[in-house]
């Protein structure tokens, strides 16, 4: 018997990795997405709210919620994005239809509040942008974590090098000040970090596979990585990407088990010296296999198990 469709908020900054994330959580029988709110991030706001809206369109789902979030972050202002990985639209510079789809009128912090009171103690955050958004809810109402089941956060550097500072990764480190409070706050939170991303690999062959489905979405997800494929040759040796904001979708979800993942507090630096942005994971002492820490709330996904990339894949070319 399977389980009920988890009622799903996403926050993202879409994004090409975003927008695999999106086509996953579209298609999985595991999450019905609820509402999704923008921020800036791999692009602005606005223009990850068209990117949204118009995949979701691709994907003949208008009806859901898309709502801009903040375009500045809390203590800086948003600084052009990262065009040179996820081109200058967003979604490596592919066209795709527009979407007659609205944007809601809401804030995306309202409507993550709204959704949490319609759905309490049942929505389930996935965020995958700078964490933006979800400070501001939490600064409007305080009380939103009661009324949230979990939150799964694509951020952060555990035990591995950032990837815009030699100690931030980038949805971190874009905004540190809220990535504190929204990891501090009182709930259930599963950081998926560069730790694991980086080591779950999407290939040419997992595109050729997107690029030769009859999903639109899924096609246009496979153009998308041509651009982002591009990015990760210096990094890799060849084309192919790491799956940072699928993967934080598909644990969410429960479709990709983590095999290593302990409770540990993590503080976020927000200081303006060289660790600005630096999540710091409490794994010191771990010698043998790293322990839970008694009331922690917070996990740290280190290890993964599975073909991610597979798991992504069937899901996102199924037939409707
Ligand atoms: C994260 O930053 C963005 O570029 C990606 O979409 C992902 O959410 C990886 O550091
Ligand atoms: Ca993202």
């Amino acid at each position: 018997m399977s389980l009920p469709a988890r009622p799903t908020y996403l926050d993202c900054d879409t994004g090409i990795d975003d927008s695999l994330a999106l086509a996953y959580l579209l298609a999985t029988p595991a999450a019905r997405l609820v509402g999704i709110g923008t921020v800036s991030g791999n692009t602005d706001a606005t223009q990850a709210a068209r990117n949204t809206l118009d995949l979701c369109g691709l994907a003949g789902r208008d009806d859901i919620p898309v709502a801009i979030g903040r375009t500045d972050f809390l203590a800086r202002p948003y600084d052009g994005g990262a065009p040179h990985v996820h081109g200058a639209n967003g979604i490596g510079d592919v066209e795709l239809p527009r979407s007659e789809g609205p944007v809601d009128a809401r804030s995306a912090a309202q409507l993550l509040i709204d959704l949490s009171r319609e759905h309490a103690g049942e929505l389930r955050i996935v965020a995958i942008g700078p964490l933006t958004n979800l400070a501001v809810a939490l600064e409007a109402d305080p009380t939103l974590p009661e009324r949230v089941a979990d939150i799964t956060i694509m951020g952060g550097a555990a035990l591995v090098p950032g990837n815009i500072s030699p100690v931030a990764e980038a949805n971190i480190g874009n905004d540190p000040e809220a990535a504190a409070r929204v990891i501090a706050a009182d709930w259930d939170v599963t950081l998926v970090p560069l730790d694991v991303t980086m080591a779950n690999p999407f290939e040419e062959s997992h595109r050729a596979e997107l690029l030769a489905s009859d999903s639109p979405i899924a096609r246009a997800v496979g153009e998308a990585l041509d651009f982002y494929f591009d990015f990760y040759v210096p990094e890799y040796g060849r084309r192919m990407s790491a799956l940072h904001d699928p993967l934080a979708a598909a644990i969410s979800t429960g479709g990709v088990i983590p095999s290593l993942a302990p409770r540990v507090p993590v503080s976020v630096d927000a200081t303006d010296g060289p660790g600005r942005g630096q999540t710091i994971a409490d794994l010191r002492g771990q010698r043998v296999a790293p322990r839970d820490h008694d009331g922690v709330r917070t996990r740290v996904v280190l290890e993964a198990e599975g073909d991610v990339a597979r798991h992504l894949v069937d899901l996102v070319t199924a037939r409707a």
